[in-house]
């Protein structure tokens, strides 16, 4: 048995929050924004909209092109670092019960902006080996909640948003997706974490005080190893399978900063035709940028059954992933 990335789905919320926007709220500017990091503005969800509306609207609009009902799906797996709640029940479980799903297996998976193409690999490996038919994988975030709107260094970056996919089993080769790999070193966890709540940090008035609920990042060092990172492992990934970055239709890398981008793009020799970008419009939205990527394309009318896609992520942890895989939808 083979899988097969069979649809697509994504919501952004309406509320813009512009570069204009941000130089009231923190001392930057719209060119050093646009300079730095290619982001024109990004969206930010209602107070009364979280992660789990954003990614049951993505996971509706992704079974409805699958031509599937919710009851079809038999297992959920959403990747988030903004969950509805810190620690239980997962987000995956919340959309389930949104889509009117019961019964059904549903987890949350942790690993930051390599959420989704994590889930991805756990779709295959349950598809593959008989005990799935159709997986619903979603990235949603509302990284708006973590966010601190003092800190010039963060707050320019981050979008809320959602994207979802269908993985179904398929028995013909041509349409499997090709390859997955996800990988992970914790020895840079400091790059980028949200110090609390946590067992190291759990919530005091000193913590909140301490703004430790918010994310802190390490912007240029975490910069630097994205670049050295994502150019090897779309490297390592390509050569384990034999295919040139000639043969990729779409180049669909974690929307984190234009310059990573362009350079990752220019090192791998991807043409601007290839390279997808929504980094202007959304900013970076951690786990829910791939598939909202995707999703841009394919309403775009640009995403054809059988065009092969090459994904690859960064993020906290560090985490890192890639994948090469031919659109299966219509
Ligand atoms: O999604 C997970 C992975 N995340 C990433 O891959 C993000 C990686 N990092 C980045 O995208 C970039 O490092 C940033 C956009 C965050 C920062 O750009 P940079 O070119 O690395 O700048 P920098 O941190 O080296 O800072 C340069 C200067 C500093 O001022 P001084 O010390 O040179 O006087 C900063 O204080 O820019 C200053 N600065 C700002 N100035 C205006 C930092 N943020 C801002 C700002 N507006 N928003």
């Amino acid at each position: 048995m083979f899988a097969k990335f069979h649809s697509i789905g994504a919501y952004a919320p309406s509320n813009v929050l512009s570069n204009a926007d941000l130089e009231k709220m923190v001392d930057t500017s719209d060119e050093w924004i646009l300079k730095r990091t290619g982001i024109r503005e990004r969206r930010i969800a209602n107070s009364d909209e979280v992660t789990s509306d954003m990614g049951a609207i993505a996971s509706k609009i992704a079974i409805k092109r699958a031509k599937l009902e919710p009851q079809d799906i038999d297992l959920i797996v959403c990747a988030t670092v903004t969950p509805d709640y810190f620690n239980m029940p997962s987000t995956a479980c919340i959309i389930a019960d949104k889509l009117g799903v019961r019964d059904v297996q549903a987890f949350d998976i942790s690993a930051a902006c390599s959420g989704f193409v994590y889930g991805l690999s756990v779709a295959k490996a349950f598809i593959e080996s008989g005990m799935k038919k159709h997986v619903l994988v979603i990235g949603a975030e509302k990284f708006s909640s973590i966010v601190d709107y003092r800190d010039r260094t963060t707050c320019i970056l981050f979008g809320d948003g959602a994207g979802a996919c269908v993985i179904s089993a398929t028995e013909d080769r041509s349409e499997a997706i090709i390859d997955v790999n996800a990988s992970a070193d914790g020895s840079y966890a400091d790059f980028l974490v949200t110090p609390a709540p946590g067992s190291v940090n759990p919530l005091t008035q000193k913590v909140l005080d301490e703004g430790l609920n918010f994310v802190k990042m390490r912007g240029n060092e975490t910069f630097k190893l994205a670049v050295k990172t994502l150019t090897k492992d779309v490297r390592d990934i390509l050569k384990k399978n034999g295919i040139n970055s000639s043969d990729i239709d779409h180049f669909i890398p974690h929307q984190a900063n234009y310059r990573i981008i362009k350079a990752v793009g220019d090192a791998l020799k991807m043409t601007e035709r290839q390279v997808v970008l929504t980094i202007q419009k959304y900013g970076n939205t951690s786990a829910a940028s791939i598939p909202m990527a995707i999703n841009d394309i394919y309403e775009a009318g640009r995403l054809k059954r059988g065009e092969l896609m090459l994904l690859d992520t960064f993020g906290g942890g560090l985490t890192w992933a890639s994948a090469i895989l031919p659109f299966g939808g219509d």
